[in-house]
């Protein structure tokens, strides 16, 4: 199909305040489960041992995990340490003093989809390690402040990006905040850069994912031979945080907050 700036707004599925509702439902499951988490992280515990945890925290509840079988994802959460930039695999290694971690997590609750994520240092960590987790969930909440109705998609992206780069830093380019709801992974993708390619305007009911993933050197990345491990392709360090977010007529909500 040919793709004009129309067809493609249209592509993006809007949500009224009743799914908006359930899917805060999931998001507040998705918040309770990574504050637990994040409660259990500490030296010697291994990743593994985390998404156990997480899986029966949310099964209990009712949910899902929706990473779990996606794809064939093997696990509840993505646990990316250091040089992991994402959807590291949940195992038996053991996070270590100075570690820095991210946590991935999808939750499905009555078939309604959220997604969040937080990265968090292991005991004491290095200064650039600090200073690289400061930056890039600044520039999630820089992403935030872009998103309201009337905004163009790339703004949001912009915001991601400048203060990146204005810290130093490169953001990836080969994965992307997403449409989410209904689905894990819908329109539109929202780049943390400005790409070429669909601008669309915001709307209220969008729901969105918006993941910031900075890189402390080159952007590039490589896929471990597991077929899922994101690394930095110079081995430097990353970070990651994403919030599940609803355009409403009187600003956003953050879906997901609360961990
Ligand atoms: N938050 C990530 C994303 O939106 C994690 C997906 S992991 C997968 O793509 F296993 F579900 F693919
Ligand atoms: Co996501």
């Amino acid at each position: 199909m040919m793709m004009n700036k129309e067809n493609y707004t249209t592509m993006i599925r809007l949500k009224n305040s009743d799914e908006i509702a359930r899917i805060r439902e999931s998001g507040i499951l998705l918040a309770e489960t990574l504050k637990e988490v994040k409660k259990l992280l500490c030296e010697g515990i291994t990743t593994m041992e985390l998404d156990k945890f997480a899986y029966n925290y949310i099964v209990t509840r009712g949910g899902k995990p929706a990473f779990l079988g996606y794809f064939e994802y093997p696990a509840s959460l993505c646990i990316s340490i250091n040089n992991q930039v994402i959807h590291g695999i949940p195992g038996k290694r053991k996070l270590e003093n100075g570690d820095i971690v991210g946590i991935d997590l999808g939750v499905i609750l009555n078939g309604y989809f959220s997604d969040a994520c937080f990265t968090q240092g292991i005991g004491t960590i290095s200064g650039s390690r600090q200073r690289l987790i400061k930056v890039t969930e600044e520039c999630l909440y820089r992403a935030l402040d872009q998103t309201r109705a009337g905004n163009r998609l790339k703004r949001v992206s912009e915001a991601v990006y400048s203060h990146a780069k204005n810290n130093g830093y490169d953001v990836v380019r080969k994965f992307c905040g997403h449409g989410v709801g209904f689905e894990l992974h819908e329109e539109p993708q929202i780049f943390n850069y400005v790409a070429s390619g669909p601008n669309p305007r915001l709307k209220v009911g969008m729901v969105l994912a918006i993941e910031p993933m900075v890189n402390e050197g080159t952007s590039d990345v490589n896929i471990l031979d597991d077929g899922w491990t994101v690394v930095t392709a110079d081995s430097k360090d990353s970070a990651h945080f994403e919030h599940t977010v609803a355009i409403r007529d009187h600003g956003i909500e953050i879906l997901t907050e609360g961990f």
